[in-house]
């Protein structure tokens, strides 16, 4: 979603905001803007950044600036809409990303007489600010005087264009960060953003306010107090953000899950890593376990619930957050939370986390992010060890949110039920090694399954059926194919009466209790002119059947058996000329709620 960059007192301005926002290009964005203050230079444009770049002269330059992508929330992608937003006399100029919840009434009380460009909330900010300038002795006490009547979501970037010196940012509920470079300062949603100029960073707690120059960073809580906290270096290789020789992040990332695997068996398995005895004994006390989670992470959640059900007989299941956020269900007497989110970022989850926090239940956060919003708000948090994923569909988070997930499940598991994990997902990374090394035999299958078809299902039974949700779900978001995950003995109940002849019907079987009825529901799709296509696990797998994974632990399963699922989606995706790692309309980082 939206992303932020800005920077002070370097000469080479303009290149540190056009790679910076290049480098939050996969967040999702729709319009691009960049503003350099020394000239008071202001480019926007709609569409992908290169409409940008197209519009920068050498004359565009300075040590001054902020930059914004904008995937549209209110209002459509157009420059008016695109940031950074100026006052109306253009002595303030703003980027912004969240929602400003109380704008409307914002605009009846302060700026009933001011002329707006665009329809944007984030417009109504800069404009009070500038109402405030009006009666405060500087910016920053008429930054500070907007943000105690600001409602919502906010990460701001500020520029007082009288000033050459100074650029300002504040955050509430929006990611943003402070990177801290020798003879300049940066601001950035995303360390990844700037990493190939500062190593160095500093965090914006909510409702803090900083003020930057080249050579000084003060930071201040709402209260004006001065914050002294210390600075951290991410563990981020700016190297793993480059696609190498691959054409999409999105195949690099599906080949990374097994060595994302292999580093979770080492880092928390043979060594012991992450898992302290404070979170066990959090996660013992406990009656139940309610993993809370969007989209992708989601699905994983649903997969965890089946590990502590099942080897912790601990009540578990997964809320969506989007949901959960606005009617918390009946909880047990002693509940423990786990958000599971890759980017760490997500607004729905963090809505029930702040609900969680007020309700003073314990709460873990199982990221691939430690340094973003719920990481940080939790009482626990685990890394995912994944590296970053930068496709917008997500792949290598998914199994490695699985495999940690496992991994605790695991650790509190009474000895009649544990397993040898580290042996069991190493088997999981050797299979995923295999399938993604039958990559050309996918890419052919889903050019003969799904090359001209609108719509698509999956279907299987228990862990077959949560895989089913998750291979759905990277089939359309990708390839537009309008495709639905089933429980297997479902379809019959109402769904069978879209199968005609060819519709695409790709059924997973790993399970040997239900494989037999799995079975069964193909041939009641076959009968009915279904184009089945079978994934199976090689012990159960028939003559006709079209792909074989590797047998390993059957709560495991879907961590190879999703590995075809995401490749067929690529290949499908490719097939039809389309841009793999930045589906339309889609955002990384879901930040707003
Ligand atoms: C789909 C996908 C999304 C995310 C969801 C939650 O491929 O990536 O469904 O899983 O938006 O995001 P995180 O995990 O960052 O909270």
């Amino acid at each position: 979603m939206c992303g932020i960059v800005g920077v002070v007192g370097h000469p080479q301005a303009v290149e540190i905001l056009v790679n910076g926002l290049k480098r939050l290009e996969y967040r999702g964005y729709d319009s691009a803007g960049i503003y350099l203050q020394d000239h008071q230079q202001l480019v926007k444009a709609v569409g992908p950044l290169k409409a940008l770049e197209g519009k920068l002269t050498p004359e565009i330059n300075g040590t001054l600036g902020i930059g914004h992508t904008r995937w549209a929330t209110h209002g459509k992608a157009t420059e008016e809409n695109a940031h950074p937003h100026t006052s109306e006399a253009g002595d303030f100029i703003l980027v912004h990303n969240g929602v400003i919840e109380n704008y409307r009434e914002l605009k009846e009380k302060y700026l009933s007489a001011d002329h707006f460009y665009g329809e944007t909330d984030s417009e109504i900010a800069v404009h009070l600010i500038a109402h405030f300038a009006k009666e405060s002795t500087n910016t920053k006490e008429a930054f500070k005087k907007a943000l105690a009547v600001i409602e919502g979501s906010y990460a701001f970037g500020l520029i007082d264009a009288s000033d050459n010196d100074t650029l300002y940012a504040a955050k509430n509920k929006s990611p943003l960060l402070i990177g801290l470079g020798a003879g300049f300062n940066v601001i950035a949603s995303d360390a990844l953003a700037v990493l190939d100029y500062t190593t160095e960073f500093l965090e914006i707690h909510d409702g803090e306010l900083a003020v930057l120059t080249a050579a000084s960073v003060q930071l201040e809580d709402a209260c004006g107090h001065g914050v002294k906290r210390e600075s951290f270096v991410p563990e981020i290789d700016s190297n793993d953000l480059d696609k190498g020789t691959y054409p999409f992040y999105m195949l690099k990332e599906i080949d990374e899950q097994p060595m994302a695997i292999r580093r979770i068996v080492k880092e928390y398995l043979h060594e012991g890593q992450h898992i302290t005895p404070a979170l066990l004994a959090a996660l013992k006390e406990a009656d139940s376990i309610n993993l809370v989670a969007c989209g992708t992470s989601w699905h994983a959640s649903r997969i965890g619930a089946h590990f502590f059900s099942e080897w912790v007989a601990k009540p578990a299941s997964a809320l969506l957050a989007s949901e959960a956020g606005y009617r918390m269900p009946l909880f047990s007497a002693k509940p423990f939370f786990i958000f599971l989110s890759q980017s760490g970022e997500t607004a729905d989850s963090r809505q029930v986390l702040v609900r969680v926090k007020e309700l003073g239940y314990p709460s873990l956060t199982i990221t691939n992010v430690l340094g973003s919003t719920l990481a940080r708000e939790s009482d626990f948090a685990l890394p995912i060890l994944a590296g970053p994923e930068i496709a917008v569909a997500s792949t290598k988070a998914y199994t490695a949110q699985i495999a940690v997930l496992a991994c605790l499940a695991q650790a509190l598991a009474p000895k009649e039920e544990q397993i040898d994990l580290a042996h069991e997902l190493s088997l999981v990374a050797n299979g995923m090694d295999s399938l993604i090394s039958e990559k050309e035999t996918i890419a052919a299958q889903a050019d003969q399954y799904l090359a001209t078809t609108r719509n698509a299902f999956y279907i299987g039974r228990y862990m077959d059926y949560e895989v089913s949700l998750e291979a759905a779900l990277k089939l359309k978001e990708i390839s537009y194919i309008q495709a639905e995950g089933f429980a297997a003995g479902e379809l019959k109940h109402g769904t069978i009466a879209l199968i005609e002849e060819g519709t695409p019907v790709l059924a997973i079987i790993n399970d040997p209790v239900t494989a037999s009825h799995t079975r069964g529901n193909i041939q009641e799709v076959k009968s009915r002119g279904a184009n089945v296509y079978t994934i199976v696990r090689e012990d159960l797998a028939q003559a006709q059947d079209n792909l074989q994974v590797p047998v390993v632990n059957p709560l495991l399963s879907p961590l190879v058996s999703i590995v075809p699922a995401q490749l067929i989606a690529y290949y499908a995706t490719l097939q039809r000329g389309l841009d793999v790692d930045k589906p339309r309309n889609l955002a990384k980082s879901v930040t707003v709620e």
